[in-house]
């Protein structure tokens, strides 16, 4: 099947839905003709409709008139939504729900996602979701229990991402340099870190060795960011928040 002749359909057309829409309708993954929206308002839809996109009130007519079908509700509204949807869901469909894993941030600009697949869903279905998605950047088939782990790595990573580079900025700051100016060598030595060690492959210990003189600067900053525990902060933080993602999906 060609992505392009997918009809691609969203129930709840809020943050997270608009992002992704976003992504697959700039990646020309989907003309916006094919792509239909349903929220009980019209809070979020006129903007689906300025992009192009057709809405609806009615979650069943999404099921009808798509094949790919993107869950995009709040989690504590979505057991009402599947039964609401159950009779319109046949073997043709695609159904993916949102319900937890990334934040939008994540689907528009860091893009990292992954996705677990229910017993019905094969390799063909698998592999169009993948395609789809990696239009919004990095996407990977995981295990079901890698879905939480993801949120407290990815989805919440970002956050902590924006704090080391707050911090970076700031060291720089209180040395002398302007904070607009330290800001953006902040953001461009994460990018240029990140795009290193996608490229390359190599763990980021070595990477890291590999920019550490003996008896240079770098390892004499690294020595105050161990004394300060970074490593195991993080982890901490890591650990934090895919325990709060576990619960809050038994909730
Ligand atoms: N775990 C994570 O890291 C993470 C992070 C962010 C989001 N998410 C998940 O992504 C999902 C969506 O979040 P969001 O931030 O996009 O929420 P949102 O902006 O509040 O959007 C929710 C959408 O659902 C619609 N809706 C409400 N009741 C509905 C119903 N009965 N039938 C159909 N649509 C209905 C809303 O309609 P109106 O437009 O009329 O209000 C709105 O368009 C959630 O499940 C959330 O958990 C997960």
């Amino acid at each position: 099947m060609e992505a392009v002749e997918l009809r691609v359909g969203f129930v709840g057309a809020g943050r997270m839905a608009g992002g992704l829409a976003r992504g697959l309708l700039r990646a020309e993954k989907v003309p916006a003709s094919n792509v239909l929206a349903s929220a009980p308002s019209d809070k979020n839809l006129d903007a689906w409709q300025e992009s192009g996109c057709r809405t609806t009130h009615c979650n069943l007519e999404v099921l009808q008139e798509s094949t790919l079908v993107f869950l995009a509700t709040k989690p504590h509204i979505l057991p009402g939504v599947l039964q609401e949807i159950r009779p319109a869901v046949g073997p043709h469909h695609i159904i993916v729900s949102l319900a937890a894993g990334v934040t939008l941030q994540t689907l528009q600009r860091a893009g990292a996602m992954v996705f677990a697949r229910g017993s019905s869903a094969g390799d063909r279905e698998a592999a169009l979701l993948k395609s789809l998605l990696s239009s919004c950047g990095l996407c990977e088939e995981v295990p079901e229990s890698y879905i939480n782990i993801h949120t407290g790595l990815s989805g919440s990573g970002v956050a902590y991402v924006y704090l080391f580079a707050e911090a970076l900025a700031e060291g720089a700051v209180k040395m002398g340099m302007p904070g607009g100016l330290a800001s953006r060598i902040a953001a461009q030595t994460l990018l240029g870190a990140a795009k290193i060690m996608l490229e390359t492959g190599e763990h980021p210990a070595k990477l890291r060795g590999d920019v550490c003189t003996p008896g240079g600067t770098t390892i004499h900053a690294l020595h105050q960011l161990e004394k300060g525990a970074l490593r195991a902060t993080v982890m901490n933080a890591v650990e934090a928040a895919t325990n709060r993602a576990r619960d809050m999906a038994e909730d």
